[in-house]
């Protein structure tokens, strides 16, 4: 199989019409051969038009995609390297399922031996043996998956595009699906542009995420990058849960802050270009937090729930409220609602932005 790199620059889309709507505003990522890369933010922040002006079907208002070493703006989406597995599956009802996967193979005129080579191995690749002369409405929508999978890389493409392709199957099965579209993604090596809006199929999947909102990205990175050191606010809410303190900068020195918090000064990992006097907010998350009778910060239980793996727990302090997870309750003493504790957290857990 084929990998290529995709080099997006300063790509822009505005869809003209009354409002002329800016759906991806000016965004710059380069993307590896063989990388695995999700575009996850929320509903109409762009990801889909991103995505769609990579396949072709969407022509860009400004800005260049480079495929490989080719600029490919201007080529139409059979001329490009590119495959696309859509959410709908989008497979032929009236073909069996071999035909539904040979289908781009036959369109190239490849001859019959090859076909029938590259289809075999590809649908036992995804796991689909014994069902290639069935049907699309006699497989499950797990099955049907596959199917528009092998579709996509039975042409072996430079790129497979994914846009939200486990949206229409339930829960349990979305997390076993993407486990086996990483695993397949992994043993063909190919580079992957996969669109969601949920984190975890984000963070499960990816080498690296990117992160966008309102057309912009917000944040490229690694999923420990994202979440541990999300940049901006939105950030880090849009991945997993975060609490957020106000406070202020007193000395920043060697990649270290001394930060003043809710009436206590603390030293913390710091390697941005804030200074003394700058105010800060500092990002926590709620497994990184304790309570109990010794601490840092005066805090008042307002909920406490017993969720089996873990306590929740809803801890108002003087300026904040913060959610806190205390996992593995059991023989733990638990603090009920009212309680008057102290909230302390290791230095190492605190993010400034
Ligand atoms: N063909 C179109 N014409 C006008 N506006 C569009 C069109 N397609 C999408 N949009 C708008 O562009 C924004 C981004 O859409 P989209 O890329 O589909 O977002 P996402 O996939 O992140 O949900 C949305 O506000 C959407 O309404
Ligand atoms: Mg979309």
């Amino acid at each position: 199989m084929s990998n290529k790199g995709v080099n997006i620059k300063n790509l822009t889309k505005i869809y003209e019409g009354n409002n002329n709507f800016k759906a991806v505003d000016n965004i710059s990522v380069d993307i590896k051969p063989g990388e695995f890369v999700t575009l996850l933010g929320p509903s109409g922040c762009g990801k889909t038009t991103t995505l769609r002006m990579v396949a072709g079907f969407e022509i860009p208002t400004s800005g260049d995609i480079v495929l490989g070493d080719e600029v490919i703006n201007n080529l139409s989406p059979d001329k490009r390297d590119t495959s696309m597995v859509f959410q709908s599956y989008a497979l032929f009802p009236h073909y069996n399922i071999f035909d539904n996967i040979a289908y781009g193979l036959k369109l190239k005129k490849l001859d019959k031996e090859t076909i029938k080579s590259k289809v075999t191995n590809i649908i036992d690749l995804v796991g689909l043996k014994g069902m290639e002369n069935r049907y699309p409405n006699q497989l499950s929508g797990g099955q049907q998956q596959r199917v528009a999978l092998a579709r996509a890389l039975v042409m072996e493409p430079g790129v497979l595009l994914f846009d939200e392709p486990l949206s229409n199957l339930d829960a349990k099965l979305r997390v076993y699906m993407r486990t086996e579209i990483r695993k397949i993604q992994q043993k063909v090596g190919i580079t992957a542009i996969y669109v969601t809006h949920d984190q975890s199929e984000a963070m499960s999947l990816s080498d690296r995420i990117i992160i966008m909102n309102k057309g912009i990205i917000e944040q490229v990175g690694t999923p420990k990058e994202v979440y541990y050191t999300p940049k901006t606010k939105f950030v880090a809410d849009f991945i997993g849960t975060a609490n957020f303190i106000d406070g202020e900068i007193i000395e920043v020195s060697n990649g270290k802050a001394k930060i003043l918090v809710e009436g206590q000064e603390l030293t913390v990992p710091y390697t941005g270009d804030k200074k003394a006097k700058d105010s800060c907010t500092i990002v926590l998350r709620p497994e990184a937090v304790d309570i109990g009778e010794e601490g840092l910060l005066d805090g008042t239980v307002t909920l406490s729930t017993f969720m089996g793996s873990y306590q929740d727990y809803i801890v108002k302090t003087k300026n904040s409220e913060l959610k806190i997870q205390l996992n593995n309750p059991q023989g733990k003493k638990i603090f009920e609602e009212g309680a008057n504790v102290k909230v302390s957290f290791d230095a190492v857990n605190v993010h400034i932005i």
